[in-house]
């Protein structure tokens, strides 16, 4: 059973949790992940560890309402048990002090990349970080972006915060005004649409570029095959040989259609969810109105 310690609403419908793990915040580095489960009988289902602290042994979790085990988690208050969580899971990113990179979070992915600029700036590299989202209420964690970046830039789709645009426009912008050669490596984490548009943006440059892919998964402990990706043209298991792939050679039409496979039954699950609150929520209405008669 692992312990919610703290609950904050971050951005609209994205909620941070800090867990008390700390056989795995011990372990814990950049780039992993944990599967949870909410109970017993409920899916497992992954989220990236936004943060870790080894000495107070507990990891942070962000995560956006989507789903139903999200939607379930968000109500999960400090003092509740999750009782599984499980990881740290998949390869920790190859953090590098010598480095000029660019650090690129796009929505929830933001939570993910976060790490990733933390650990290379204290490994000591040179840290440029790019965070979007599509509105200013869906942004997240810029103050602490700020700090982990020599340099951070600031997008939305709609322009209520920092530059009007897609966080591939202001990478763009970043590449004509440094040359591509100053960059050494390009880490994106976002919607797999992003993630594949970092990688057009960055292909013809040749640089190096490393995204965490988001595969349905289901035990990830490369037995089930739910995650599996390819990559160069060989299948692989992103829980278990990711979830960091070079994005060159990922094939994201393959990623998405995977990714599509359940979105009908995720919705129906969602609505069914919903529906339970409300018949709860009618339920406790009309047992207050009881008592009121
Ligand atoms: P979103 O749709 O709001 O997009 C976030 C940002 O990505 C946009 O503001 C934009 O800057 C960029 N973007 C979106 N479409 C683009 C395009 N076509 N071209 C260029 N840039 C584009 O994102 P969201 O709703 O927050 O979804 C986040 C996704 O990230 C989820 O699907 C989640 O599964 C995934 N995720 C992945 C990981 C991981 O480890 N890979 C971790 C957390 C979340
Ligand atoms: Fe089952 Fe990766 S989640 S093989």
């Amino acid at each position: 059973m692992y312990e919610i310690l703290t609950k904050a609403v971050i951005a609209e419908k994205t909620k941070e949790v800090v867990i008390a793990a700390p056989h795995i915040a011990a372990n814990a580095a950049p780039g992993q992940f944990v599967i949870l489960r909410n109970r017993e009988e409920g899916e497992r289902y992954p989220l990236t560890i936004a943060d870790f602290d080894h000495e107070q042994g507990t990891i942070t979790l962000v995560f956006l309402e989507i789903g139903k085990s999200t939607y379930e988690l968000g109500q999960f208050e400090p003092g509740d048990r999750v009782p599984d969580v499980v990881g740290p899971l998949g390869h920790p990113s190859d953090i590098r002090g010598d480095l000029n990179v660019v650090c690129v979070g796009g929505g929830v992915g933001i939570a993910a990349i976060h790490p990733i600029a933390k650990g290379f700036r204290a490994a000591g590299s040179h840290v440029i970080s790019v965070i979007g989202a599509k509105t200013a209420d869906l942004l997240f964690y810029e103050a602490q972006m700020r700090t982990f970046s020599h340099e951070l830039l600031v997008t939305t789709d709609d322009g209520s915060r920092g530059r009007r645009g897609f966080v591939t426009n202001a990478l763009a912008e970043l590449i004509d005004r440094d040359g591509a050669t100053s960059i050494h490596r390009v880490i994106a984490v976002g919607p797999s649409v992003m993630m594949r548009a970092v990688a057009e943006e960055t292909r013809p440059h040749r640089i190096k570029t490393i995204v965490s892919l988001n595969p349905i998964m289901v035990d990830g402990t490369g037995m089930c095959g739910g995650c599996r990706v390819e990559v160069g043209g060989e299948t692989k298991f992103a829980c278990v040989d990711g979830p960091e792939f070079d994005a060159h050679k990922v094939d994201f039409d393959l990623l998405m259609a995977r990714q599509r496979m359940y979105s009908t039954n995720e919705s129906q699950a969602m609505q069914e969810c919903r529906l339970e609150e409300d018949i709860e929520q009618a339920r406790s209405n009309s047992r207050t109105e009881d008592t009121d008669r």
